[in-house]
């Protein structure tokens, strides 16, 4: 018998987007038959700077029920994915934040050997995707992870176009996330799943 994975889907995001992304990531795992915690990053920045935009506002008062994330998340997971929009090419702060609390867990060997992957929004086509989440991956190298990326492992990816991670651009809030990039979700979650799963399973064996 299979024993199902555990996936932590941790995230952070100001107006929406990565929020967007994430919660197609989760039910798309669950539908594969993982279990799963979805938890955001803690919000860092001061509540007059969220009150200063309107889709920033919206995204923290929709999303204030979803537990913050918590370094027990990471180790109760057997796979984690991190979504982020990107700064300036990079991880946002609050996600890195939340990174940097995983020290303790790190210092005995608790996030090795997981499966980790991650998703990405910009604003622009080149605005720093691939960067942002070859960013991320770095600390998985440090974790003794497994990055499991989904490639052009189905057809849909060369609809969307990249392999590093489900990505989308917003175009400042002009580009709703839709089809391609849900459909690129999927294709992650449900490769997390499968690679976690036999990772889980094999290893338990
Ligand atoms: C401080 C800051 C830096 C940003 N840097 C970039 C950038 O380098 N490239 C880019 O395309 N968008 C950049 N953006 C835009 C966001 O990454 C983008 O709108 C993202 O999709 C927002 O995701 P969210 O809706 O989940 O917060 C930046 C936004 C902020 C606030």
């Amino acid at each position: 018998m299979t024993t199902p994975i555990k996936l932590a889907v941790v995230y952070y995001s100001s107006t929406g987007t990565i929020t967007e992304i994430a919660k197609e990531i989760a039910e798309a795992a669950e539908k594969a038959g993982a279990e799963v915690r979805l938890v955001k990053a803690a919000e860092l920045a001061p509540q007059s700077a969220i009150d200063s935009n309107a889709a920033w506002a919206a995204n923290h008062a929709a999303t204030a029920e979803v537990a913050v994330a918590t370094p027990a998340d990471v180790e109760w997971a057997d796979a984690v994915i991190f979504g982020t929009p990107t700064r300036f090419g990079n991880v946002s702060s609050q996600l890195k934040q939340f990174i940097d609390t995983l020290g303790g867990l790190w210092a005995q060997g608790k996030l090795a050997d997981k499966v980790y992957s991650g998703f990405v929004s910009t604003a622009t086509t080149h605005g720093g995707q691939e960067s942002t989440l070859l960013a991320l991956y770095n600390s998985i190298h440090h974790f003794g992870g497994i990055i499991v990326t989904p490639g052009y492992t189905d057809p849909a990816k060369f609809v969307d176009g990249n392999p590093y991670g489900t990505s989308h651009v917003d175009a400042q809030g002009n580009n709703p996330v839709g089809d391609a990039t849900r459909t690129a979700a999927r294709i992650q979650a449900e490769r997390v799943v499968k690679l976690a799963t036999a990772l889980k399973n094999g290893l338990g064996a």
